[in-house]
């Protein structure tokens, strides 16, 4: 006798099956509040989030704090200048321990009841120590996994969660070109729609021709090549000539429209790499954070390829908040998808 198969998820009266093949998920998917939070912890608490890159903690002390799901987090080099990750919550009552970003001299003071930590997470002063019956050695601070690619630091609050390596895949092999780029531009943008139009708006090559003229433009037609990995898509595309040095092989001269599961979209050309990392807020609203780097030879095309990249996000952002209006409409059935273009 077959065993009963395990029924699917509700959540917010939603069954939250894969959807079959050739199918998007339902549109209560992208505007429930419940979906929102089980996705803080099925999925952001259980993957590698992209939480900030060497230059913000660039000198023993320097601390930058970041957002995995619900859970704060601390990235932050030691005294030793090694990167080290913990949660953003202290040991005694849980009170979040550092804003913000900047740099802590010798030790995290916790604001509350003065509670100090070590850089390596430590537990070392505590006031009135004895009044507690228990084994301070301990209460350090809670770890978090990280790891660096390129110019970016990962964090995982999920001990069981696959390695780094594997999360990031073929992404590592570059990882030695984009770290020697420079920081060209970084940018912020807020809007009113759920996280997963933005990042399947970045894995949707059919609406490029429809949406985008300078992106286009600078694309030969036909030639994207779309290949995946465990936890992440990528799309290889040709570059137009006509924007290329004189010196540059065309055949060579490919982009790379990436997508790290779950809200990375990596982008890299040959003289410069550009990242969106959608930060899911709410249920309906995201907040986008872009930065680029490139290399000296292209940093005099850097305005230049700025505004391309603010011209072509623009054309983007409408048609994910078109999207995400069109999502309220009750009584909707689940969207389709190409089988090639909309992977
Ligand atoms: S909560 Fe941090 S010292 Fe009390
Ligand atoms: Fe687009």
């Amino acid at each position: 006798m077959q065993p009963n198969p395990v029924p699917d998820p509700m959540i917010d009266g939603l069954a939250l099956a894969v959807p079959a093949p050739g199918h998007n998920l339902p549109p209560a998917a992208f505007t429930s509040r419940d979906v929102f939070e089980v996705e803080q912890r099925a999925i952001f608490a259980k993957s590698w989030i992209h939480v900030c890159d060497l230059r913000d903690v660039p000198a023993p002390g320097s601390f930058m704090t970041a957002q995995i799901g619900r859970s704060p987090i601390i990235i932050l080099r030691d005294r030793a200048g090694e990167l080290r990750g913990f949660l953003n919550a202290c040991r005694h009552r849980g009170a979040q321990l550092l804003d913000g970003s900047g740099t802590c001299d010798k030790q995290i003071k916790c604001p509350y009841h003065a509670w100090s930590y070590g850089l390596d997470g430590k537990l070392l002063g505590v006031p009135y120590r004895d009044e507690f019956d228990c084994n301070f050695d301990e209460l350090r601070l809670v770890p978090v996994r990280v790891g660096v690619v390129g110019p970016m630091i990962f964090a995982c609050i999920d001990p069981t969660a696959p390695a780094f390596e594997t999360w990031v895949g073929g992404l590592a092999a570059y990882g030695t070109a984009l770290e020697a780029m420079d920081f060209a531009w970084e940018k912020t943008y807020e809007l009113e729609a759920n996280w997963k139009i933005f990042v399947e708006n970045a894995n949707d090559g059919y609406h490029v021709q429809f949406v985008h003229d300078v992106l286009t433009d600078a694309l030969v037609p036909d030639t994207d090549v779309t290949t995946l990995e465990p936890h992440s898509a990528y799309t290889f595309a040709n570059i137009n000539p006509a924007y290329l040095p004189p010196d540059k092989d065309p055949a060579d001269a490919k982009i790379r429209f990436g997508h790290i599961f779950p809200n990375l979209i990596p982008v890299i050309s040959p003289g410069d790499f550009t990242y969106i990392r959608v930060d899911p807020i709410a249920h309906d609203r995201l907040r986008l954070f872009v930065r680029s780097y490139d290399t000296p030879e292209a940093a005099d095309f850097r305005e230049l390829r700025k505004a391309a990249f603010e011209h072509t996000t623009k054309q983007d952002i409408a048609v994910v908040l078109r999207t995400m209006r069109g999502l309220y409409a009750e009584g909707l059935p689940a969207g389709v998808l190409a089988s090639e273009l909309e992977i």
